[in-house]
């Protein structure tokens, strides 16, 4: 069985770990005691449940859907419906969690970095919510694809940085989290929008967005009397994906697949799809697989999916993938414009462009799927937010 903790020193199998300048060791240690403590501690889990009831509207439903997968299979196409939460996105589940920790370690106020703004809007709105200020660093090409959420975040009170350099999009924007945050570890909480970065915050991450596949499981078991045969989520980062998988990781039986943003294709040097075009190296503080160049520098992403445009992932994702635990494909992205027109017209749901690569690859699972299984999608968010960038 796959270890579901890191080791002491932050890895999944040999990915992972903690590769960041001494500055921010401290915080990083500061930040595992607390998370030790917390997570040892009932009242926490409490609270951080209380409020995902009531400020979030947890559980979200699971949802068999009607048209959408009709033509091409009679396999019973389920979603976890993370669109429904407040704001719009699983984000949210996370950066209460954060807040939380924030809140007990005395940090006086928190930044964030974010692509498609979902997480910098989970975290505008945690910061309202607790009285905290928030500066969120985005790149400045995704403050332009995704403007609807620039203006949200600055009417809930945060101050939008928008980043110039590299590709300015959600890499640079990190980049630029990580330099404010060692100008200023001791009052700032960075409250990190993915599993990645370095150790503790996969793991972090990943066991606040582990109530979605929590909830999927139970609901699953509930109203169907067995598992899905497969779960699939969209991977950017990988923090839906992770969610949803560790509600089924020690299931054997049930296939997990994770779908990446292949842009004009895996092959076409306009991707975003790490696992599957990418090599082993190092980014943002741990060891994973990265898009790079034969002298290890950083590539150039694409995909039309600002949430998906990044060219790490989490390292489990990757450990995932090399023991076959799961298993990534990509998607196009005209591929996912069709599945979000689609989606949209069979279903009443407009997904969100990053959720819409994972039904795009669940209508073709489908497909090859009999009435007896189970299909299990994650919608990550819904699509409100990408309708100003499809209108242009
Ligand atoms: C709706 C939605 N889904 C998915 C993602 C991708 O992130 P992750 O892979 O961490 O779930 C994002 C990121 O912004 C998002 O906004």
């Amino acid at each position: 069985m796959l270890r579901s903790t890191p080791d002491a020193r932050g890895y999944f199998g040999p990915f992972g770990g903690r590769f960041v300048p001494e500055v921010l060791i401290g915080a990083l240690e500061e930040l595992e005691r607390e998370i030790a403590s917390a997570f040892a501690d009932a009242g926490f889990w409490k609270e951080y449940a209380a409020a995902l009831r009531d400020f979030v509207g947890r559980p979200s439903p699971l949802y068999r859907t009607e048209r959408y997968a009709a033509g091409v299979s009679a396999v019973p196409l389920l979603l976890k419906r993370e669109d429904t939460n407040h704001t719009g996105a699983h984000k949210i589940n996370n950066t209460i969690g954060q807040a939380f920790l924030a809140l007990r370690m005395g940090k006086k106020r928190l930044i964030a970095e974010t692509g498609a703004g979902q997480h910098g809007v989970a975290t505008a709105t945690v910061g309202a919510k607790f009285g905290l200020p928030v500066d969120v660093y985005m790149g400045a090409v995704d403050v332009e694809r995704q403007a609807l959420n620039v203006f949200i975040m600055q009417l809930l009170g945060a101050r939008v940085h928008p980043v110039t350099g590299g590709t300015q999009t959600l890499k640079d924007a990190t980049n630029e989290a990580f330099r404010v945050w060692a100008e200023r570890v001791d009052d700032t909480f960075y409250v990190i929008g993915s599993v990645v970065g370095a150790h503790p915050y996969p793991y972090m991450v990943r066991e606040f967005q582990k109530v979605i596949g929590t909830e999927a499981r139970a609901q699953c078991l509930d109203r169907y009397g067995r598992l899905p045969s497969d779960v699939i989520a969209c991977v950017g980062g990988g923090s839906n994906a992770m969610g949803i998988f560790s509600g089924f990781v020690e299931d054997a039986d049930v296939r997990l697949w994770g779908v990446e943003a292949a842009g004009d294709g895996v092959g076409s040097g306009r991707t975003a799809a790490s696992l599957g075009a990418g090599s082993v190296g190092v980014l943002h503080g741990s060891r994973s697989y990265l898009l790079q160049n034969d002298e290890g520098q950083v590539s150039e992403t694409h995909s039309v999916s600002a949430g998906l445009d990044y060219p790490g992932v989490g390292p489990e994702h990757a450990h995932l993938k090399e023991s076959g635990r799961a298993t990534y494909v990509s998607v196009t992205d005209a591929e996912a414009l069709e599945a979000f027109y689609a989606f949209a017209r069979d279903e009443g749901i407009i997904p969100a462009l990053e959720s819409a690569h994972a039904l795009a690859f669940a209508r073709k699972l489908a497909a090859e799927r009999d009435a007896n299984d189970l299909v299990l999608v994650c919608l990550s968010g819904r699509g409100d937010k990408d309708i100003a960038q499809l209108r242009v």
